[in-house]
């Protein structure tokens, strides 16, 4: 078979950051001509970051009615170690983290993607449509490489690939994540356009969708993330969330300002208090004045305890009820391997692969 049009090989462009208003507003006007796709590693429990930077959004679109789709990235644990972990226990956390957050098992796909072959199936066309050059620039996964201290492997290479093939696969088109899974999103879109240039057209380009938080800080000042150690746990208690927010970095300025670029740390906790009360961080700023630091912390500790109680309370309950967490994933997995059947069905048929019928 000969290539109709050569695909190019132009570098990855810059996210349009931008788009995610006028995204926002398509959707908001009708929600059920799009599919929201997103995942989380199950690595250990979520924490603040993971809620103000995708979860919240991943429940605000479902409720708008949104047809949502969440992925359990078990594979991609061992993308930089080689022990899964505890995953049994850490997938049904997961499942009630997702539940007690908002999402409904009736409206949303909450699948494990090693349940669905079909998604790994993408994998190999997939591959095909990069190159090793595009891999070996995406910084998320230069960091993580780093951060890892082990030799680059295969799968951490191609893992934005195996995301784009969990995107793609289930016919995703927005995708709430924070700042930091970006550069994969821009693969998933390079794979997508790149198929239909080649084969015809099958996919539509996913877009990703940012909060106004997508790039929370941890309470040491980077990013917050479990193997930091410096994170707030959706599931940690309202005493142990005053004491890690009393902990946190700010700085000798007692006067409470928003400003990003200068004093990140004490921006990051007026981000938080802004979006959990839905204030802008700058009044929330005027607001404490010279009350100082520990005044913006109280603030915080406040609104993030507030939100968190109700969902605290429902993941204590659904713990209790590992039963029913294990048939949502029964069930979502039935789901998302019927959706992505046809998807890969799809895309057979454009590549010539369906050529005969099978046994
Ligand atoms: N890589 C994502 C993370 O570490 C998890 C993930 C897997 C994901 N598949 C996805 C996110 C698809 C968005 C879409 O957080």
């Amino acid at each position: 078979m000969t290539t109709a049009t050569p695909v190019v090989d132009r570098p990855a462009a810059e996210p349009n950051l931008t788009a995610t208003a006028g995204l926002a507003d398509r959707i908001a006007r009708d929600p059920e001509a799009f599919r929201v796709l997103s995942g989380d590693r199950p690595t250990g429990p979520l924490h603040l970051g993971h809620y103000l930077g995708t979860l919240a959004n991943r429940v605000r679109l479902q409720n708008i009615g949104v047809p949502t789709v969440v992925v359990i990235a078990d594979y991609q644990v061992i993308t930089d170690r080689s022990d899964p972990g505890p995953l049994a226990d850490r997938v049904r956390t997961l499942v009630a983290e997702y539940l007690a957050a908002g999402l409904d098992p009736e409206r949303t796909v909450i699948f494990p993607h090693s349940a669905v072959p079909t998604l790994n199936q993408l994998m190999v066309p997939f591959l095909a449509l990069v190159t090793d050059a595009e891999l070996r620039r995406n910084p998320t996964v230069k960091a993580e490489a780093l951060a890892s201290r082990r030799p680059l492997g295969g799968l951490l290479l191609t893992y934005p690939v195996h995301q784009a093939a969990d995107i793609l696969g289930s016919g995703g088109t927005v995708v709430p994540i924070g700042r930091d899974q970006l550069p994969h999103l821009e693969t998933a879109r390079l794979i997508a356009r790149r198929f239909n240039e080649r084969y015809g057209l099958v996919f539509t380009l996913p877009e990703p969708l940012l909060t106004g938080t997508p790039n929370l800080l941890g309470t040491d000042g980077a990013k917050m993330s479990k193997t930091r150690g410096n994170t707030i746990g959706l599931g940690d208690t309202a005493d142990r969330t005053a004491a890690i927010v009393r902990g946190a970095q700010t700085d000798a300025n007692r006067h409470i300002t928003f400003e990003p670029a200068t004093r990140p740390q004490v921006a990051n906790l007026l981000s938080v208090i802004g979006e959990l009360t839905e204030q802008d961080p700058r009044d929330v700023a005027a607001d404490i004045g010279d009350r100082g630091a520990a005044e913006l912390k109280r603030r915080a500790t406040e609104a993030i305890n507030d939100r968190l109680a109700p969902l605290r309370r429902r993941r204590t309950d659904l713990l209790a009820d590992p039963g029913y967490l294990t048939g949502v994933l029964v069930d979502g997995t039935a789901r998302a391997t019927a959706l992505t059947a046809d998807v890969l069905n799809r895309v057979r048929a454009a590549m010539g692969m369906d050529y005969f019928a099978g046994p």
